[in-house]
């Protein structure tokens, strides 16, 4: 029997567009694998902070990568981390670790380093993939590939109502600050800054609800792509 060739979806954006929501609950519904490439330069961060590694310094935070051993698994509500045996998704994701990403997001050999390891994911799995270059650098010949876009209102807003589900003590205003000042870092980078591919379909998630949003996603990739039998539509 041949082996049908796996498929990658890249999703890419900005912070607060929507897109961990919609990759986690697009993949299940084709019976891809969901990839979150922000966890793993999150995780990256935790490691190196908890080994005293000077974020400043490239080698030092480039020489922590083959220590990496990411991988996912999808809970009811959200995607969890793994580092090794050790569950990080919450770590990875508080604010404070969150403001500290840019110095290995903006590194050239960190992110040289990191491709392999991502590229990685789509040998034995068809991938939805998310994160800010996946359409342009880690895989620009995906199978398809979304950019999904938003007000910076209402990604502020949908970022800020998950930290006040978590119980996180900050202002509306403190998060479109941070917002804005990833953003930033992110498009303004030299290396594989945040933009969208120029055979990327963009999509404005503040037009929908989640439900609607998946729902048309889901309808693009089965109108672009053959998706085996076995990968029920959902309705
Ligand atoms: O997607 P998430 O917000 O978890 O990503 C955390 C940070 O990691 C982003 O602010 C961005 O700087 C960086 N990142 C990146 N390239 C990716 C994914 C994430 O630079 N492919």
């Amino acid at each position: 029997v041949q082996k049908h060739q796996n498929q990658i979806i890249a999703i890419d954006g900005p912070a607060g567009s929507g897109k961990s929501t919609a990759a986690r609950l697009l993949a299940p519904r084709v019976d891809f694998l969901h990839v979150d490439t922000g966890a793993i330069y999150r995780t990256l961060t935790l490691l190196a902070i908890e080994g005293n590694i000077d974020l400043d310094n490239q080698q030092a935070l480039a020489a922590l990568v083959p220590q990496l051993n990411i991988s996912f698994k999808t809970a009811s509500d959200r995607i969890l981390v793994f580092s090794g045996d050790r569950e990080v998704s919450n770590e990875i994701r508080n604010p404070e670790l969150t403001a500290q990403v840019h110095f290995a997001a903006a590194s050239p050999l960190v992110r040289q380093a990191l491709q392999p390891l991502q590229r990685s994911f789509a040998v034995s799995h068809s991938v939805v993939m998310e994160g800010r270059d996946i359409g342009t650098v880690i895989f620009p010949d995906a199978d398809l590939k979304f950019f999904l876009d938003a007000p910076l209102k209402s990604r502020a807003e949908r970022r800020w109502r998950e930290l006040q589900a978590k119980g996180e003590k900050i202002s509306l205003q403190e998060v479109e600050a941070d917002q804005t000042a990833r953003d930033k870092n992110d498009t303004d980078r030299q290396t594989a800054p945040l933009r969208a591919a120029e055979d990327a379909i963009v999509v404005d998630t503040g037009l929908y609800d989640i439900d609607g949003m998946v729902e048309e996603l889901e309808r693009i990739v089965r109108s672009k792509l053959a998706i085996p039998a076995g990968a029920e539509e959902q309705s």
